[in-house]
């Protein structure tokens, strides 16, 4: 087989067999195919698109292009969820340890900030001594013996992956709904899930901005996950606001360890934590129902089980055993905090959630290039929401800096990320569409 002549057939229009998809994968993993010819099959996607079997075969022979966990002695389901990446959106660090203490495994594999995006890595390494890279064996064990363990992505998952979106980067290639999808799921695929929900958000901070594109990119990603074996649903959530109070990266930490204590009730982060557990739990069939299975997340919070847990995978992964009673103690502060007080006052009626974001990373708690250095200390806290009335002296947020011509700097970032005015708020239904394999009647064809 030659990798130009496959390039050929789906620059024509072709679609590729799963034989072919498999050999351009290789050739991808292995170097054999050139960063000219990486591009070029990525370049006749963009143009051509895939069907849905090209889909499910490239996802597949992604995750397969490097090591793929299995869970033969597992005594619980193995579970994810999966953000499409937001701005405050510290779910996973509230939800994972809530769902293993109700009984599911959870063996998530997280990413760095993207973009504007925060990361669930960074935030974790936020944490002193927090080992995000145990063993594979190391790994196993956590989940065995807690239920779940947070892990960074390493080399050996979906390497072709990193060499395709390394590629595609610097050419224009990124935004393919068939290379986005299967970009996603050829890596939560290779935690070998019997369950995975989809949290695709929408809005002024989110990859999709439009409804009907994050509806696309959330049927693609169900109807590929299910169609490769995986049952998977999918929620769209407003990002036309941060999703919690706080964003950063310790400050993140700090107001997860918050929600799950129950010291501050941040009601749209533990919405959407209710709303994603529940469906795993009912997925999975430990829950009859998705009312029950928000009432097991809630339970779990409530009864202080689920920051047990949190507090047990940080120990157990090299952090603080004190940290969720004493967070302060350990958490890196920042040198300056300042409240931020609103040159206008009244309504806020929307927020420019992008812009958040990049003030974060102006701020030094995200990366301009890859190499970049994390300064964890950064970010802000108390952040208003849509709808808040506000009025002199109460603060939009507190911008948290390394010195006092930054925070002033994030402080002017913040003023001008929110509007005020008497229309309507600009923000969509905080849980919107749920889409589901019936929702889109897909049958199984794995290969
Ligand atoms: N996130 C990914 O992991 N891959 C993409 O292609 C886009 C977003």
């Amino acid at each position: 087989m030659l990798a130009k002549e496959v390039i050929r057939k789906k620059r024509d229009g072709g679609e590729m067999t799963r034989a072919e998809i498999d050999f351009l994968i290789r050739g991808i993993t292995d170097g054999s195919m050139t960063e000219g010819q990486v591009a070029a099959m990525a370049m006749a996607v963009f143009f051509r698109g895939l069907s849905r079997h090209e889909r499910v075969g490239l996802t597949l022979a992604m995750r397969d292009s490097g090591a793929v966990m299995d869970w033969p002695d597992a005594d619980r389901p193995i579970v994810d969820k999966h953000s499409t990446g937001g701005i405050g959106d510290n779910v996973t660090l509230v939800l994972a340890p809530a769902l293993a203490a109700c009984g599911v495994g959870v063996p998530t594999i997280a990413g760095r900030g993207l973009g504007h995006t925060g990361g669930t890595l960074d935030k974790l390494e936020a944490i002193p001594g927090f080992d995000p890279f145990p063993a594979p064996e190391r790994f196993r064990t956590l989940i065995s013996k807690h239920g779940c363990a947070m892990i960074g992505q390493t080399d050996q998952i979906a390497p072709a992956d990193r060499r395709l979106y390394a590629i595609r980067d610097i050419t224009a290639t990124v935004e393919t709904l068939d290379l986005i999808t299967a970009s996603i799921l050829s890596k939560k695929l290779a935690e070998g899930l019997d369950a995975l929900v989809l949290d695709v958000k929408c809005g002024s901070g989110a990859f999709m901005q439009a409804q009907e594109d994050a509806i696309r990119l959330a049927e693609a990603l169900v109807e590929v996950a299910t169609g490769a074996g995986c049952p998977a649903v999918a929620h769209i959530t407003d990002m036309n606001q941060p999703l919690a109070s706080a964003v950063g990266n310790a400050v993140e930490i700090r107001n997860a360890i918050d929600v799950l204590r129950g010291d501050h009730a941040d009601p749209r982060l533990l919405t959407v934590t209710r709303r994603l557990g529940g469906e795993l739990l009912q997925m999975t069939g430990l829950a009859p129902t998705l009312a029950e299975g928000e009432a097991m997340i809630a339970e779990s919070l409530n009864s202080g089980r689920a920051a047990e847990s949190f507090a047990q995978v940080v120990a157990a992964q090299g952090g603080p055993a004190d940290l969720v009673d004493r967070p302060a103690t350990h958490l890196q502060r920042a040198e300056v905090t300042l409240p931020v007080l609103a040159e206008t006052h009244g309504r806020i009626i929307a927020c420019d959630v992008r812009a958040i974001g990049l003030a974060v990373i102006d701020l030094g708690g995200g990366r301009h290039v890859t190499a970049d250095r994390i300064d964890h200390s950064v970010g802000f806290t108390g952040l208003a929401e849509i709808g808040a009335e506000i009025a002199p002296p109460t603060p939009i947020g507190v911008v948290h800096a390394r010195n006092v011509e930054e925070a002033e700097r994030g402080a002017a970032a913040l003023r001008a990320a929110y509007t005020f005015g008497t229309g309507d708020p600009r923000k969509g239904a905080l849980i919107g569409p749920r889409i589901d394999a019936e929702s889109i009647r897909t049958e199984s064809c794995v290969q």
